[in-house]
């Protein structure tokens, strides 16, 4: 297993529709090892193969334990409404408010290929909501009111040179490193996903 490179904002494919998964195949169950291997590197809840530079339906989430490889993942039921902060590990250091759907029901194959429904309410909820939009080229800051999508933007236009080539370079193992300032981030966020 290895980490992946995370494309962040600018790459083009993070704008582009994903492809449905036909096959769980052995490169695809390597891919969604690497995929988990990425997000724990980068101290994420979530992440969606655009993120990694691929095209399949497919993300991984990890909240609090909670833990899946969602394939094809399509949202069946959406019920109430909630606001919360939200990050993405594709537009590292950026947060915003965002507000949706509470409680979800979505349906999904797994890493075996077989079919599943999953009821989630809260951060697992709202963490898979962001990674299906992932899946359709849909970014959290879309849904920012314009003045703050632009101060948002704005932030990224300078962070955005720490990232040569639009990548984010994690290392497997050295999560420990920056665990403070991660502590800090998700005492007022829901994490970057
Ligand atoms: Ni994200």
């Amino acid at each position: 297993m290895k980490a992946l490179d995370i494309r962040v904002l600018g790459d083009p494919i993070l704008r582009t529709d994903t492809q449905p998964v036909a096959e769980v195949t052995p490169e695809l169950r390597q891919l969604i090892a690497d995929m988990f291997t990425t997000m724990y590197a980068a101290e994420g809840i979530g992440l969606a193969a655009p993120q990694v530079g691929r095209t399949e339906r497919l993300a991984v989430v990890d909240v609090e334990g909670a833990r899946y490889a969602l394939i094809n993942p399509e949202i069946v039921t959406r019920e109430g409404s909630a606001r919360a902060e939200e990050g993405c590990l594709s537009i590292p250091e950026v947060f915003g408010e965002v507000e949706r759907p509470q409680r979800i029901v979505v349906r999904a194959l797994d890493a075996d290929g077989k079919p599943f429904e999953l009821a989630a309410d809260e951060l697992l909820a709202r963490c898979i909501q962001h990674e299906v939009d992932h899946l359709h080229g849909k970014l959290f800051v879309d849904y920012l009111s314009v003045f703050k999508r632009r101060s948002a933007l704005s932030q990224w236009d300078k962070l955005k040179g720490d990232y040569p080539g639009l990548i984010r370079k994690v290392v497997a193992g050295m999560e420990k490193k920056s665990k403070s300032r991660s502590a800090e981030h998700n005492a007022t966020a829901a994490g970057e996903v």
